[in-house]
C-alpha cells in the first residue's frame, strides 16, 4: 500500500518527544512541563476537557504554537527544523472545509501533495494516484469530482483527512476529527485510521471523547489545566469512552471555578 511510511521515521524510532516542554502563545504558557515520548507506529489519544491545552499541545508539534521552555522534537528534529515537513500530516480543529473558492474534493485533496512537488511541477501520475487512493480510503471515491460544498459536514471532515493522507505522512496529527461528525462518518473515519495505523503511521488524535476511536487508539495522554496528568492505556484513562466529566469540565473556555454564576450540567 502506498500509504506505508518511509523508513527511518526518527532517531531511535521516536516520532514525538517532549522534555519538560512549555508551549504557549506569545509569552503566555498554556501547556507546562510536559514530558511525552511517542514511538513510531503508536496510536495515541490526547484527551482532556475544553480549554485544557490539547490543541496547543498539537500545535506545538507543528510549530504553530511557541515552545517557551524545554524541548520538543518531531521525527528526530527539533520542532521547526524538520526539513521534510510533508512527513507530518495535520487535520486542524475545524468542522468543515471553508473557503470562497468552489473546489472539488479532488482539488482539495490534491493540496496535500503540494509539499512533495517542485516549484513549477504539476501533479504527476503518482500524485494523482495518491489523491485517488486517499479519497477512496475515506469512502468518498464516488464524490471525487463533486464540489466540497455539496458534502455533509462529516464528509467534509473526511475530505480534510484525505488531504492529510494524500501526503502519506509518517506522523498524522488530528484535532477533534470526530467532533460534529455524524455516526456513519465517525465509523468510516475509525476504519480509515485503523488502516493507516496498521500501515505503520504514527497517530496522535486530539479528542474530548475517545469513544468512536477507542478501537484504534490504544494509549491515552490526558491533559488537565495544561499539564499531562495521565499517560497510559486508553482503556484505563477513565470510564468507557473516556467520557469522564464533572460539571466544570464542559464549561466554555475562560470559565473560572470562582465565578459566581454556577450552571448545572444541562445548561452547558
Ligand atoms: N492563539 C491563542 N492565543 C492565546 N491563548 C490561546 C490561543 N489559543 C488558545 N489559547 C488559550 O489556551 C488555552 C487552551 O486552549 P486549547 O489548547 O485550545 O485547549 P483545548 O484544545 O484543550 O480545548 C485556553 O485557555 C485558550 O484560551
Ligand atoms: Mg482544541
Amino acid at each position: 500500500m502506498s500509504t506505508a511510511p518511509r523508513p527511518e521515521p526518527g532517531r531511535d524510532g521516536v516520532a514525538v518527544r517532549l522534555r519538560d516542554a512549555t508551549i504557549g502563545y506569545g509569552d503566555v504558557p498554556i501547556v507546562c512541563g510536559a514530558d511525552l515520548t511517542v514511538r513510531h507506529g503508536e496510536a495515541v489519544a490526547v484527551l482532556g476537557s475544553n480549554g485544557s491545552g490539547k490543541t496547543t499541545l498539537a500545535r506545538g508539534l507543528l510549530g504553530l504554537a511557541t515552545v517557551l521552555d524545554g524541548a520538543v522534537e518531531v521525527l528526530g528534529a527539533p520542532v521547526g527544523r524538520l526539513r521534510e515537513r510533508d512527513r507530518v500530516g495535520y487535520v486542524p480543529q475545524r468542522h468543515t472545509v471553508s473557503g470562497a473558492v468552489p473546489a472539488t474534493v479532488r482539488e482539495v485533496v490534491s493540496v496535500g501533495r503540494l509539499p512533495r512537488l517542485g516549484l513549477v511541477r504539476r501533479l504527476g501520475r503518482a500524485d494523482r494516484a495518491a489523491v485517488a487512493e486517499a479519497v477512496a480510503a475515506v469512502g468518498l471515491a464516488d464524490r471525487i469530482s463533486d464540489p466540497v460544498a455539496s458534502l455533509s459536514g462529516g464528509q467534509q471532515r473526511r475530505v480534510l483527512v484525505a488531504r492529510a493522507l494524500a501526503a502519506q505522512p509518517d506522523l498524522l496529527i488530528m484535532d477533534e476529527p470526530t467532533a460534529g461528525v455524524d455516526a456513519a462518518s465517525q465509523e468510516a473515519l475509525a476504519g480509515v485510521l485503523a488502516g493507516v495505523s496498521a500501515a505503520g503511521t504514527t497517530l496522535l488524535v486530539v479528542t474530548h471523547e475517545s469513544g468512536p476511536l477507542a478501537g484504534v487508539l490504544t494509549r491515552a495522554v490526558v491533559v488537565d489545566h495544561g499539564r499531562i496528568d495521565y499517560d497510559g492505556p486508553l482503556a484505563e484513562a477513565g470510564p468507557p469512552g473516556g467520557d469522564c466529566h464533572h460539571p466544570a469540565e464542559d464549561a466554555p473556555t475562560g470559565y473560572r471555578v470562582d465565578q459566581l454564576r454556577v450552571t448545572t450540567d444541562g445548561g452547558l
